[in-house]
C-alpha cells in the first residue's frame, strides 16, 4: 500500500490546542469531578492527552461503537461493541471523540448516554468537518474545524493504520 501522508496539523499543534481545552474545561468545572467517556479506539489518544491537562478530579470510562457501513462513510446504523463499565448517574459526563462527520455516531451516541441520567452531558471532539454534517450535533469543545479530507494520526485510522502518528495527517493515495 502505497498511500503518502501530508501534515495538516503538526504534533505541537495539536499539543497546544489539547491544552487549551484542558484548561478551558477546568475552568467549566471548577469544584465538580468530570467524568471522561471515550470512544474507542479513535478518542483513545486524545482523550489520554486531555485528561493530563485537566486540574479537576478525572474518572474515565470506555465505550465502543460500529457503525454498518464501509471505512470512510458512516450508514447511520451504530451499535455498541462494548459499553462503559460504569454508570453515569449524577456525573458530569463529557463524551470525548476524535472527529465528528456526518454526526450521525454521535447523534445516536449522545441519546443513549442522556437516557442514563448523568447529570450534564457534553461533548468534545478533537476534529470537527462542519462540511460533511448530515446530522446535527452540539459540539461543546472542538480542537480543530478541518476541510473535508480523510484524515489520520492522534488515534485516527486509515485501515487500521496511522493511529499512532503523533500529528494530523492527510491520506494521499
Ligand atoms: P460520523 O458518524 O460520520 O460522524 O463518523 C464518525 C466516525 O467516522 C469517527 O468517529 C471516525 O471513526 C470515522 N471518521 C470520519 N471521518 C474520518 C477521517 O477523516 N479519518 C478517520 N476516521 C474518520
Ligand atoms: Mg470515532
Amino acid at each position: 500500500m502505497a498511500e503518502s501522508i501530508r501534515v495538516l496539523l503538526s504534533e505541537e499543534e495539536v499539543d497546544a490546542r489539547i491544552q487549551a481545552i484542558g484548561e478551558q474545561i477546568s475552568r467549566d468545572y471548577e469544584g465538580k469531578q468530570v467524568h471522561l467517556i471515550c470512544v474507542l479506539k479513535g478518542g483513545s489518544f486524545f482523550m489520554c492527552e486531555l485528561a493530563k491537562r485537566i486540574s479537576v478530579p478525572v474518572s474515565l470510562d470506555f465505550m465502543s461503537v460500529a457503525s454498518y457501513g464501509n471505512d470512510t462513510k458512516s450508514s447511520g446504523l451504530v451499535r455498541i461493541v462494548k459499553d462503559l463499565d460504569e454508570s453515569l448517574k449524577d456525573k458530569d459526563v463529557i463524551v470525548v471523540e476524535d472527529i465528528v462527520d456526518s454526526g450521525r455516531t454521535l447523534s445516536y451516541l449522545l441519546e443513549v448516554l442522556r437516557g442514563r441520567g448523568p447529570k450534564s452531558l457534553r461533548l468534545c471532539t478533537l476534529l470537527d468537518k462542519p462540511d460533511r454534517r448530515v446530522v446535527d450535533v452540539k459540539v461543546d469543545y472542538t480542537g480543530f474545524q478541518i476541510p473535508d479530507e480523510y484524515v489520520v494520526g492522534y488515534g485516527l485510522d486509515y485501515a487500521q493504520k496511522y493511529r499512532n502518528l503523533p500529528y494530523i495527517g492527510v491520506v494521499e493515495l
